[in-house]
């Protein structure tokens, strides 16, 4: 007999066959009443899979008596109660590593574009300007400092791509990271003055909430540009948009918002930012890999093995 679990939100299609496989599967998020959705099989229900975009909050781990495991297929974990797991000796897992490629490669990419303007190029030849004028100046990549909040796997990765383009790299985390010779800063205010761009890495929750507030961000000033790739709960945001608004900020690569996937409007006005629809990971393989990682951490814990990525 199949081991019954939930899943939320709907995943990547060969995730879902790879659970089809070795589970009973229970969509909630077809739910229209998710708790009384949960009821219905709360007799049997003995894991859940999961990912950001669906809150895995306190009262749907209550729902669930014979919940064992919740396996996410993300890194990050800020959208599952953990305190309220742990309380009830629930496991959580994630899948750290099999993403950080990704992630730095699209944290790269949206510096790029802020920095010589892409998004804008493509229009601009698009609405055949080109024919008009010349596209304005743009700015050096190779000499800039980048300032990374958070110099963990995906940080690491991040720097050693900015280094390939001449960057020069400066952190700001809790504490300094041994076996790195990048300047440390534990003054993040300190460290946004100092940089060009201002490159967002470290996890969401409530330890990071609004991190980088008004004075990180006018710190970081008129010229400087914020990358978020961590998550939109990390940046006081309309605090960011009143700086892009005013030019206080020169300019800001977001892929993650403060309540996706809803987007502020007055973000969507401005020109000078590159917004991205959460897709950091969002490649074949990485889903893949995340997905794969998932299961097997399903599989071993219903084998009674050890889990292979635990949070708690
Ligand atoms: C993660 O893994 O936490 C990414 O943000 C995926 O959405």
């Amino acid at each position: 007999m199949k081991i019954d679990i939930v899943v939320a939100p709907r995943l990547y299609q060969p995730v879902m066959a790879g659970l089809e496989r070795q589970f009973a599967i229970h969509p909630l998020w077809e739910a229209r009443e998710p708790l009384a959705f949960l009821s219905s099989v709360a007799d049997r229900v003995r894991g859940f899979a999961s990912f950001t975009g669906y809150p895995v909050p306190a009262k749907l781990i209550e729902a669930l008596p014979k919940l064992e495991i919740i396996a996410t297929m993300s890194v990050g974990t800020d959208h599952i109660d953990l305190a309220a797991a742990k309380a009830r000796g629930i496991a959580v897992t994630n899948a750290p590593d099999v993403l950080t490629d990704c992630v730095a490669d699209l944290g790269m990419g949206l510096t790029i574009n802020l920095a010589r303007n892409l998004v804008a190029a493509d229009r601009f030849v698009r609405a055949g300007d080109w024919t008009k004028g010349l596209f304005p100046l743009a700015t050096k990549l190779g000499g800039a400092t980048m300032g990374i909040v958070g110099l963990g796997r995906i940080g690491k990765a991040v720097a050693k791509r900015a280094e390939a383009f001449g960057m020069r790299i400066v952190y700001y985390g809790r504490r300094r990271v041994p076996d790195v010779a990048y300047p440390f800063y534990d003054d993040l205010v300190a460290m946004a003055r100092d940089s060009d761009y201002l490159m967002l890495t470290c996890p969401g929750g409530e330890a990071t909430r609004n991190l980088i507030d008004a004075n990180v961000i006018a710190a970081l000033g008129p010229e400087g540009m914020l990358v978020n790739i961590a998550r939109g709960s990390v940046v006081d945001q309309p605090a960011l948009v009143a700086a892009l608004q005013s030019r206080q900020l020169g300019g800001a690569a977001l892929d993650v918002y403060a309540d996706e996937p809803r987007v502020p409007e007055a973000l969507m006005r401005l020109e000078n930012v590159v917004l991205a629809p959460h897709i950091a990971s969002a490649t074949h393989a990485t889903r893949r890999a995340m997905g794969a990682l998932m299961i097997d951490n399903l599989a071993a814990h219903f084998a009674g093995k050890k889990l292979l990525t635990p949070v708690i």
